[in-house]
């Protein structure tokens, strides 16, 4: 709960009543020091924020706080969290800087700079170069450049693939052809999604072969992090779940590579991180229920010859946006990475 030192920061969250928004503003009413003190919504201005979100329905003293638009933001924010929908931050991120010292971003508007790919994918960010200095962030794996005013959280599925690949990759350990098959819940449609409930329930389907926008980013990240290229085929899959994201790798293993060298840089690239759990063949396997309402994420991998799966699970919500935004503020500004994270569901069974 909110104490009042001198390490309580003043925030705003745009886009805050749509999915990923509502998050943040649920999960920072827990945070002791992220006093939330503006969320936007542009169809919402005037509404009472806890009235309206689903969270505070039990809560019998609501905070006074209403939606108001984002041309009403006003004088500074220690930091802004952005949750809007691609290419509405590039249309203002002038305007939205001048407010603050950090914005941590969770759209996909400036994680790649590729220009063929970024008018394929995010066309307002070549329309509306960025002024200010920007990085793609992954807290588990990048550096923290305090210079950066624009923090890019890396996309949903393509940090779950990114989870079940980094330490492959970073030890060399396999071709660099692999196949991935993600499949999420939903939520990560966000809540103006046109896809019906009918649609979507009692069935599963693929979409996106080819051509979903995570796979650039995917590509991207490893090529920053490891100077080298991964030739990734990856599709998307619809679950009739709400919320979460599971993603399966199939990799080659180099030649000479065991799978105790596999086990061993899971082992060495997770054991450290608070919200990577890592299982292999000896103690079980990740999955979706264990990870919802939770910013953790579930690493497991299991080889066969040199037939490598390695797998990832994560709440699309939580660590796949609102949680990870979260955590990687607590790293920006010197706080505990898990503060305001704590395990909410976990442990929640069957
Ligand atoms: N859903 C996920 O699992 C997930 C995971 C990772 C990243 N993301 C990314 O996070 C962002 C938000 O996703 P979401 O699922 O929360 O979307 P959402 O549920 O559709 O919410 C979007 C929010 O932005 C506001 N908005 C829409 N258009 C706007 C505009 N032109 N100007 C200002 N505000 C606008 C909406 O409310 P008003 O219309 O009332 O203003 C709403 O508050 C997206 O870029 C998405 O790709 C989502």
């Amino acid at each position: 709960m909110m104490t009042s030192d001198n390490r309580t920061k003043r925030v705003a969250i745009l886009g805050g009543s749509g999915f990923t928004g509502a998050e943040l503003y649920r999960l920072l009413n827990k945070h002791p020091f992220l006093k939330v003190d503006f969320v936007s919504s542009e169809s919402k201005a005037g509404v009472p924020v806890e009235k309206y979100f689903t969270a505070f329905t039990h809560t019998k003293k609501v905070s006074a706080l209403t939606f108001k638009k984002i041309a009403d933001l006003d004088g500074h924010y220690d930091l802004i969290f952005s949750c809007l929908p691609k290419g509405a931050l590039p249309r203002m991120i002038e305007q939205v800087a001048e407010h603050t010292d950090y914005i941590f971003n969770v759209s996909g508007d400036y994680r790649f700079s590729d220009p063929v790919l970024l008018q394929k994918h995010y066309p307002d960010t070549l329309n509306q170069p960025i002024q200010v200095a920007s990085k793609y962030y992954i807290p588990e794996f990048s550096e923290i450049d305090s210079k950066v005013k624009v923090v890019n959280l890396p996309g949903c599925m393509a940090v779950a693939t990114i989870y079940s690949l980094y330490p492959l990759l970073a030890n060399e350990l396999i071709e660099n052809r692999v196949v991935t098959d993600a499949k999420t819940g939903s939520s990560g449609g966000g809540k103006s999604s046109s896809e019906h409930h009918a649609e979507r329930a009692n069935n599963f389907r693929p979409h996106s072969i080819h051509g979903h926008r995570h796979r650039p980013e995917i590509e991207f990240a490893f090529e920053d992090y490891f100077n080298s290229s991964l030739e990734l085929q990856f599709t998307v899959h619809s679950l009739d779940l709400p919320r979460g994201i599971l993603v399966t790798s199939y990799s080659v293993l180099k030649e000479g590579v065991s799978e105790v060298d596999v086990k061993k840089a899971f082992y060495g690239s997770y054991a450290q991180k608070p919200f990577i759990h890592y299982f292999n063949s000896k103690n079980g396997y990740p999955m979706i229920k264990t990870v919802a309402g939770t910013n953790y994420a579930e690493v497991g991998v299991y080889v066969d010859g040199s037939s490598c799966v390695s797998i990832a699970s994560i709440d699309n919500l939580i660590k796949g946006a609102a949680g990870q935004a979260i955590q990687a503020a607590n790293l920006y500004l010197g706080f505990p990475e898990e503060t305001g994270l704590q395990a909410e569901l976990g442990g929640v069974w069957p």
